[in-house]
């Protein structure tokens, strides 16, 4: 059976290009990077090439480029670092309802350890905020907005340029969760005018446990791991030189090789939705689809429970059995299946919610995929 893997959102292959480049720093060149010998500046010289490279791929400056273990520890560094250099001072935060939970979970973890206010946006059925709703949400005390680049579930694609022009005029800083933005559309630091902004390898075919977060030069922020003086002293603790070369050579693919992948990504989509429509008509409704800003590698998609004999709670599981890796609209936690929040918030009930999927293509996939999940779609859902 071919395993086919359609859930590139969540986590996308090594590219075999990015291990070539590891394996010396895993092997031979095992230096440490604040070591004064030859095998510290080897890894030392790596550690500043990768931090040029990932900055001029976003617009910023080496200076403004921290190394982190990841999407979930910089979206923590930006919002408990700016959070808690504003303590005592003001204390009102905005964010959204269908922020990853690296963004939420920190959110209320200020809310209730250190009394911040936190304001989440509504979304409309397609993910998407409403900016005059944020520039009423706004009051004396706000000093943080953070709004992701792109949605995880969904690929709504957020205005997050015009949402600096709101807070740029007030004095508010601005985190954007880019995690599944970077490689996949445009993204330029400068462009957006954001304080801050996160990214993670492991979506960019690199390897998992590292990732970046953009600070802009005159943002205040709090040093986030104590010990040693790392990353210039604000993130302690050895660098992982293996996968900062990793996370380095995935993002010199990315600038030879995006245009490329999207492209694919595109003709993938196009060849999805319109066979979906084709064979289930009216029995689907695809989020993020016509007209709307989003990511052309994510689709997600809902079978109206009401139309189809299909069994929510084992869709994905049916998939599996076929050799199909996709994301399902609900997950398991604490041994019972729950509805996805974001999906909620876009207007869904539960049962709608759990008959979802969501499918995320990558740079291996090929057009015989997507033909083998409809066929296999077909199968399952008579
Ligand atoms: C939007 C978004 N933010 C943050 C994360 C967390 O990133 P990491 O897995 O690198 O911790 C993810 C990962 O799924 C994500 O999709």
């Amino acid at each position: 059976m071919k395993e086919i893997y359609l859930d590139n959102a969540a986590t996308t292959p090594l590219d075999e290009r990015v291990l070539e480049a590891m394996l010396p720093y895993l092997k031979s060149k095992h230096g440490n990077a604040s070591s004064v010998h030859k095998f510290g500046r080897e890894a030392k010289v790596l550690l500043e090439d990768a931090r040029d490279t990932v900055a001029e791929f976003i617009g910023a400056k080496p200076a403004e480029v921290y190394f982190t273990s990841g999407g979930t520890e910089s979206n923590n560094f930006a919002l408990k670092g700016i959070a808690f250099a504003n303590l005592g001072r003001k204390n009102h935060v905005i964010s959204d309802t269908i922020e990853h939970s690296a963004v939420i979970d920190t959110l209320e973890y200020l809310k209730s350890r250190f009394g911040f206010n936190v304001t989440y946006l509504e979304v409309n059925k397609f993910g998407e905020i409403n900016l005059e709703e944020l520039k009423n949400s706004i009051t004396d005390e706000t000093f943080l907005v953070s709004v992701m680049h792109s949605n995880n579930e969904l690929g709504i694609i957020n205005d997050v340029a015009g949402i600096s022009g709101i807070t740029g005029n007030k004095s508010i800083l601005l985190h954007t969760d880019s995690v599944q933005s970077v490689g996949k559309t445009h993204f330029n630091v400068n462009e957006l005018n954001c304080n801050t902004a996160t990214l993670s390898a492991h979506k960019i075919y690199g390897p998992k446990g590292i990732g970046a977060l953009y600070i802009r030069r005159d943002t205040p922020i709090d040093k986030f791991i104590h010990g040693g003086k790392q990353e210039r002293d604000r993130r302690g603790g050895t660098e992982n030189i293996a996968a900062i070369a990793g996370f380095k050579k995935a993002i010199e693919i990315l600038k030879t090789d995006m245009a490329t992948d999207i492209e694919k990504y595109k003709l993938l989509k196009q060849k999805l939705i319109l066979q979906l429509r084709e064979n289930f008509g009216e029995k689907t409704i695809i989020n993020s689809a016509d007209g709307i800003n989003s990511l052309h590698n994510i689709v997600n998609i809902s079978f109206d429970p009401a139309k189809t004999d299909l069994d929510p709670d084992t869709l994905l599981i049916k998939l599996d059995l076929k050799g199909i890796a996709v994301s399902s609209g609900s997950a398991c936690t604490s041994g019972s299946i729950q509805p996805s929040r974001v999906l909620k918030a876009i207007g869904y009930d539960d049962s709608m919610a759990k008959a979802s999927l969501r499918i995320s293509f990558g740079r291996f996939n090929e057009e015989s995929d997507v033909d083998s999940l409809v066929i296999t779609l077909k199968e399952i859902i008579s």
